[in-house]
């Protein structure tokens, strides 16, 4: 579903078109994200474009970055506060960073399935995740897209059980939470930006790594890939982050299209995560990778039980708790 979507270097006129706001110029943003012009991520975004210019009139444009060609995520959400990008598309990994209170939604094994994640983050929990976000970077939260469910992929080693991890040297993201998990279940995390990690697969520098099937798919990692266990140990959710300058520049309509905008494509790119999953499980079969699909989780999940007992003072059982008994 590719339209007009930019892959990189085309001119903008952000700068100047965001204070012009109210004068009749056409604003143009500029949004970032690391994954393919194949990925969830970019449809998710051809959507976001469809619906500013029609709820805007076109007074609004949205330019997508993809590829990571404005940086790695972490690079990205520095960039909302220097102005080298105006919205950005981030998993939640990178944010300890930034907000560490929002990444107990990192937390392994917290969610059942997607609907759980959705109650959650759509709820009370996800706006004041989302607020935390905003008072702590001043950057405006959009809305809450989706990664989806991770899992780990190996070059020559199945994972059945978390046994099978010891000593395997994964990339993860540049998260506490995550690495903290995978220490735990008796694998060397090594974190590293996504736009290193093909090469770092590709010369043998990393045995392993873990992301969601359309990732997985559409970055081509079974290329260099040749086990995938469906451990759905993280579910990773996305942020749709714009700088507050640039938002607060604009007029109150356009703010109200942008925000609708961020919520409805963000609906929309949770079903394509959805869908991608079911189809490139067998796309990656058809690749040669072999795949585990119903590995026993429970040892998995008995193995980074030490991850909530040192986090637990961080984010506060209650809250756990509370995400985890949300229906
Ligand atoms: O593995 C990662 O870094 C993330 O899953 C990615 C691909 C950048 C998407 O947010």
């Amino acid at each position: 579903v590719l339209l007009s979507a930019c892959s990189g270097g085309g001119s903008t006129s952000s700068e100047n078109a965001a204070e012009g706001g109210g004068s009749g110029e056409t604003v143009t943003l500029k949004v970032g994200h690391t994954l393919a012009d194949t990925s969830h991520y970019q449809e998710g975004m051809v959507k976001f474009q469809e619906l500013v210019t029609e709820k805007t009139g076109g007074s609004v444009e949205i330019e997508v970055f993809p590829n990571g060609s404005l940086g790695g995520e972490r690079d990205m959400i520095e960039g909302l506060g220097v102005g080298s990008v105006d919205m950005v598309l981030t998993s939640t990994g990178p944010m300890s960073g930034f907000v560490p209170e929002v990444t107990v939604v990192d937390l392994p094994f917290l969610f059942r399935d997607e609907e759980h994640a959705h109650k959650v983050l759509d709820g009370e929990i996800g706006t004041e995740l989302g607020k935390k976000v905003e008072d702590t970077m001043g950057v405006k939260t959009l809305a809450w897209w989706e990664n989806g469910f991770r899992n780990v992929t190996t070059a020559s080693t199945a994972i059945e059980k978390p046994e099978d991890l010891k000593g395997i040297k994964i990339r993860t993201m540049e998260s506490d939470i995550h690495m903290d998990s995978f220490s735990a279940m008796g694998a060397q995390p090594t974190p590293m930006a996504f736009t290193e990690l093909f090469t770092a697969l590709q010369q043998g520098t990393i045995d392993a790594e873990e992301n969601p099937v359309p990732v997985i798919m559409t970055s081509r990692f079974y290329e260099v890939q040749d086990h995938l266990t469906m451990t759905r140990h993280f579910y990773n959710p996305s942020l749709l982050l714009m700088s507050q300058s640039k938002f607060d520049a604009l007029t109150p309509e356009q703010q109200t299209a942008i925000e609708e905008a961020a919520k409805e494509a963000g609906v929309y790119e949770r079903q394509v995560v959805q869908d991608m999953e079911k189809q490139y499980i067998e796309e990656l079969k058809g690749n040669g990778m072999q795949v585990i699909e119903n590995p026993d989780l429970e040892p998995f999940k008995a193995a980074v039980q030490s991850v909530y007992e040192k986090y637990e003072p961080q984010f506060g059982k209650e809250l756990i708790d509370e995400i985890r008994n949300t229906q």
